[in-house]
């Protein structure tokens, strides 16, 4: 693919990657996301979203020894930790050992949000946190009434927690078709800041239903095209090959 560099917000400083805990997917990746970027994952409830960041953390906390934390606003801690034990992704002893915390938040209001970035940045600093997922940015929505509010929060975003060498590798999570933006159905705007943007979906293939992922945009990677088939199983996420299912991508 033809990289094209249209970036106004801080590069990753390094060509350090992060893996996504997705061997299949890092190898489609040129290993993984770039190390401190901001990669979004968007998609329709369902889609695999929450399973996805999840694997980003769990490996990263386990095989990489990187402080990873999870920001929820739409499940609390005792579900989510749950749920992602039943997939084989046991997050309490990478708790025990301060490599995993979940943040557990409530939908902001506008005035509420500074008040909420500073928390988030000063656990960031107290957890020495790598990883972050923020799920989700249209949870946020009803923080934003301009377009100007979302670059303000954006810029914050940026300089306080993601970017450069010292910053976390993020991924920001977005719900298909909920949020507004001042009345309006979101349109996606944080694609154009991310470095990255993963899209999930479901498509039906005759009486089946068919997972994807897609990667769209993924900043200085010379990445792979088209869908990606997965399935999300007793182990989590698993990259699909295409020539398994014989399923023509
Ligand atoms: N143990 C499991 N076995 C198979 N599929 C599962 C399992 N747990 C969850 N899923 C599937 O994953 C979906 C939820 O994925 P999730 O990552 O929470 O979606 P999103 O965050 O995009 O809303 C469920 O709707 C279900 O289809
Ligand atoms: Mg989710």
């Amino acid at each position: 693919m033809t990289e094209v560099a249209v970036s106004k917000t801080p590069e990753p400083a390094t060509d350090e990657r992060a893996a996504t805990g997705l061997q299949e997917l890092d190898g489609m990746l040129e290993g993984g996301f770039l190390s401190g970027s901001l990669v979004t994952l968007t998609g329709r409830p369902g889609t695999g979203k929450t399973i996805f960041g999840s694997h980003f953390l769990h490996h990263g906390a386990k095989k990489g020894k990187q402080a990873g934390m999870y920001v929820s606003m739409l499940e609390s801690e005792k579900s989510y930790l749950h749920n992602m034990r039943r997939l084989g992704l046991d997050f309490e002893p990478l708790m025990a050992q301060k490599r995993f915390s979940f943040l557990e938040l409530p939908a902001p209001t506008s005035e509420g949000l500074p008040a909420l970035w500073e928390q988030i940045a000063r656990e960031i600093d107290e957890n020495e946190t790598e990883r972050l997922v923020i799920d989700s940015f249209t949870a946020m929505s009803p923080a934003f009434q301009t377009v100007g509010d979302l670059r303000t929060f954006t810029h914050v975003l940026l300089g306080k927690i993601v970017g450069g060498a010292s910053g976390c590798t993020t991924l920001l999570i977005t719900e298909e078709g909920t949020g507004t933006l001042g009345g309006f159905p979101w349109t996606g705007v944080e694609e154009f800041v991310a470095d990255g943007v993963i899209k999930f979906s479901i498509v039906p293939a005759g009486e089946a239903r068919v997972r994807y992922i897609e990667i769209t945009k993924m900043r200085g990677t010379n990445h792979q095209m088209g869908p990606i088939p997965i399935d999300i199983g007793p182990r989590g996420i698993r990259i699909v090959h295409p020539h398994v299912r014989g399923n023509p991508v």
